[in-house]
């Protein structure tokens, strides 16, 4: 195998910068609370930090709608600020990592403005105009993935623009070579100032088809989702190339893309050397619980049945990396649920559970992408009324829960599990006020249970979830299984198991095993291969060989004397 590149060696860390320390008493968080935070970073192997948007942004979607693609928004700090961070992140081996969010813009970005004003303005085809359907409607009945139509109607134009999410984000029109310029020079932008890569935000949606048709609608409202209209429509990797080409091209940085419905066998042509990235985010395991579609409504929650789903399809992304690309394996970022509530019932024992998680995360084949809070095990929240959450697609699926004949609880019961506002609760730090996050007031509750689940607590706890990610790092960087766990292939054990998850990694003369499992009973197993095995480190003191108690996680090491 080539040599690995530093980013395949690391552990990179998901900020959500509003949420993760405030330094001025704002309520919401800013660059120097991440600077102030990069030593903390360090204990825990990160090696990369992708932030999410803090470019200037009316915050319609808390920064994924830009106003302006290099600059910094004030109530995050000042571009010296950002270039701060940078120099520090990098005095210390950490590198930044940009959200390039370019299917759209802010509609209040300059841009936007300007081609909403006239059919002849400078950038008037700089977004996707079209002419209303006869009787003055909609020119289709897509549904943007927030909810309500894709499409709003502009006075001075005469004409609907499309928005795949808010109608505050309107669709950048990608056809036009002079976007694609504008959009490179911003990224070129950020390479300059010295950043160590980019994720790119819903990539999938930016080529659009030559004609646009009504689907066959998927709810009571007579509409389709636009994802299954527009989503990786042919001809959108000329684009990409076009894009690797100009901007990302001959620099020691990674990219990862966020590709939800990639097929495993298109996926050379996304990424690797001949690909137009490094890494996709792909969703199949995250996506278990909708099996009928996106809405919320009709996903199924959790169900046991759900365990050997995942393990199918994390085995299945494991390998289509085994030679294409480098996987970015995550279970939470700022668009999900915590996944100590995912995988497992109601009743489980959170720590176990977040334990049982870091376990898989840390040791499959890959980069380990850690979400903030997620090395505390943080779980869900629960908020009374529609009122208390900020998403603006929770309340999308709320309205549309209740354009289906669900009652208000029942809506409110789908927007506790699936609103992204369960991971965007302040990050927790001290047991002091408001979790150390913030002196002013938080512009999301804090967690009520912050006092045993923070920074302060868990550091001091020798089996916390926050020592046990530290132990794993540890595992993954230095040692005798570092070289597995970096390099290693990958073998699928236990497969027709439905409660334990189980895989071998082998590099050289080691193999390394992880066992998880997942369920609320005591499980047995019969491993023979395991007998010469030793323990590396057990999430439940007192492991024991042939059996694994309720969410426990095991890490054995074995030399093989023969190199395979
Ligand atoms: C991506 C982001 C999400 C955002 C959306 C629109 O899915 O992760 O937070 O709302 O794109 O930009």
């Amino acid at each position: 195998m080539n040599e690995l590149k530093w980013w395949q060696k690391t552990n990179v860390y998901q900020v959500y910068p509003k949420s993760f320390l405030d330094t001025t008493g704002s309520g919401t968080g800013d660059i120097k609370g991440i600077t102030a935070k990069l030593d903390y970073l360090k204990t825990l192997g990160v090696g990369a930090v992708w932030l999410t948007p803090v470019y200037p942004s009316p915050m319609v979607d808390n920064g994924y709608d830009i106003a302006d693609f290099t600059a910094i928004d004030p109530s995050y700090g000042t571009m010296e600020d950002m270039e701060n961070l940078i120099a520090e992140g990098k005095r210390r081996g950490i590198r930044m990592v940009m959200d390039l969010v370019y299917n759209h813009s802010s509609d209040k970005h300059p841009w936007f403005i300007d081609s909403a004003t006239s059919r002849d303005s400078e950038h008037a085809d700089w977004y996707i105009w079209r002419d209303a359907k006869p009787d003055g409607s909609a020119p289709t009945n897509w549904r943007s993935i927030f909810g309500g139509s894709a499409w709003t109607w502009c006075e001075a134009r005469q004409q609907y623009y499309l928005h795949t999410f808010a109608a505050a984000q309107p669709d950048l029109n990608w056809e036009n070579p002079a976007v694609r310029q504008a959009l490179y020079d911003a990224a070129n932008f950020w390479l300059d100032k010295g950043v160590g890569g980019f994720r790119i935000d819903a990539i999938v949606y930016i080529k659009k088809p030559e004609v646009f048709v009504d689907g066959e609608p998927d709810s009571d409202d007579g509409m389709v989702n636009i994802h299954s209209m527009i989503a990786n429509t042919p001809g959108i990797l000329d684009f990409l190339y076009e894009f690797k080409e100009q901007v990302f091209a001959g620099h020691d940085i990674f990219t990862v893309a966020e590709a939800n419905g990639v097929e495993p066998h298109e996926l050379d042509k996304w990424v690797g050397e001949k690909g137009a990235f490094d890494m996709l985010f792909e969703f199949s395991h995250m996506n278990l619980e909708f099996p009928n579609g996106e809405l919320w409504s009709h996903a199924t929650g959790y169900t046991p049945e759900i365990i050997p789903e995942l393990k199918k399809v994390l085995s299945a992304s494991q390998h289509a990396t085994a030679d294409n690309g480098w996987y970015p394996a995550f279970f939470e970022n700022h668009d999900q649920m915590r996944c100590v509530e995912h995988y497992f019932p109601a009743e489980a024992d959170k720590k176990l559970a977040a334990k049982a998680m870091a376990a898989v995360l840390m040791t499959l084949r890959g980069t380990p992408f850690i979400y903030q809070g997620q090395e505390l095990g943080l779980g869900n929240t629960a908020w009374e009324n529609i009122e208390d959450y900020n998403d603006i697609s929770s309340h999308g699926q709320y309205e549309l829960a209740l354009a289906e004949g669900k009652s208000p609880a029942e809506a409110m019961t789908i927007v506790h599990r699936y609103s992204r506002d369960n991971a965007r609760t302040p990050m927790q730090w001290t047991r002091g006020k408001n979790a150390g996050f913030s002196a002013g007031v938080p512009w999301l509750p804090v967690h009520e249970d912050y006092a045993c689940q923070c920074v302060e607590s868990e550091a001091l706890a020798e089996d916390s979830v926050l020592s046990w990610y530290r132990q794993l790092s540890a595992l993954r960087q230095s040692g005798e299984a570092a070289g597995v766990l970096q390099q290693g292939d990958y073998t699928e054990l236990l497969a027709d198991n439905p409660a334990i998850m189980a895989f071998r990694r082998r590099f050289g003369c080691r193999l390394v095993y992880t066992l998880v499992n997942f369920s609320g009973q005591r499980q047995t197993y019969e491993l023979p291969e395991l007998e010469e095995a030793r323990l590396l480190s057990g999430s439940i003191s007192g492991s024991q060989q042939g059996s694994l108690r309720p969410y426990e996680a095991v890490i054995y090491i074995k030399e093989t004397g023969e190199r395979l």
